[in-house]
């Protein structure tokens, strides 16, 4: 799959009066892996359903290749085509009766053959690793099959860039594990990958690029070099990853240690 670049301009968008994004500025590198973060209503969703097309901002633009949205129905059909959005809830993205039919639901609205939906849906599922899955009603999957189904049915539209919306958020420790062998398995795809998240540790352990939301504009940089800047990271009301406070605690600069082998290391270089 091609690369596209996407990107948001002085992306403004309020709600009853109240802004969310104030001029948020955002380029998604292309084939990587971003971590886009921000406290409890920050505005990740509202960014990533912005991004997505889902809503439209009231200034400014977000671009494919240097082209804005066209928000026409023809334009919305194409974005879609290379952006697609995992929300955070399954629930709210499920809605057949059982895993083909909802995977395959995109691919047959977007007119495809037969033989080309059951193609896509397949390759689908074993990047999701669900193979097994096909078959079942949705109602009868555990929370976490059903992130699955509905990355799957993202993943059948073969966007250039997946949105996902906390996906980690209510997952077991195996889940978690699953989801990033799904998602290395969509940059291996050559799919550009944006996770939201509060979580911090696993920004710096995953992320190669991160986005901090702070006051509805958007701070980007190296996972390790944001997350140390202690200002930055109090104004976004997050924490500081445990390497980092780890670090500070040993007196070492926590900017470079992105994980417990980095500050291993960083402690025998000291010896
Ligand atoms: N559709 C909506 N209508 C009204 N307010 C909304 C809507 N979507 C989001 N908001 C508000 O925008 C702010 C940011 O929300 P959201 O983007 O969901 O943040 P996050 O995902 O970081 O938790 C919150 O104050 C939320 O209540
Ligand atoms: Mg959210």
């Amino acid at each position: 799959m091609s690369h596209r670049q996407l990107s948001g301009h002085g992306l403004r968008v309020g709600f009853d009066g109240r802004s969310v994004l104030d001029g948020a500025d955002l380029t998604v590198p292309r084939g990587g892996r971003m971590a886009l973060l921000g406290a409890n209503g920050s505005g990740k969703t509202t960014l990533l359903r912005t991004l997505s097309g889902a809503v439209r901002p009231s200034a400014g633009e977000v671009r494919v290749d240097g082209v804005g949205v066209d928000y026409g129905r023809a334009g919305l059909r194409a974005h879609r085509q290379v952006v697609q959005l995992v929300a955070q809830n399954p629930d709210d993205q499920l809605f057949a009766a059982d895993v083909f039919r909802d995977i395959s639901f995109g691919p047959l609205n977007l007119g495809l053959s037969e033989a080309e939906v059951q193609e896509r849906v397949d390759h689908a599922l074993a990047v999701l690793s669900i193979e097994d899955l096909a078959e079942r009603p949705i109602h009868e999957l555990s929370f976490g099959q059903r992130k699955r189904v509905a990355i799957a049915g993202a993943l059948a539209m073969r966007p250039c860039v997946l949105l996902l919306d906390e996906p980690t958020a209510g997952l077991d420790p195996q889940g978690v594990d699953e989801l990033v062998a799904a998602l290395e398995a969509l940059l291996a795809d050559h799919t550009t990958v944006v996770v939201a998240t509060h979580e911090v540790d696993f920004a710096l352990w995953w992320a190669d690029t991160a986005a901090v939301l702070v006051d509805g504009r958007v701070h980007c940089g190296e996972p390790s070099e944001l997350l140390s800047d202690a200002a930055l990271v109090a104004a976004a009301r997050l924490r500081r990853p445990i390497v980092h406070q780890v670090a500070d605690a040993l007196g070492m600069a926590a900017s470079g240690i992105t994980e417990v082998g980095s500050l291993v290391a960083a402690l025998r270089g000291r010896e």
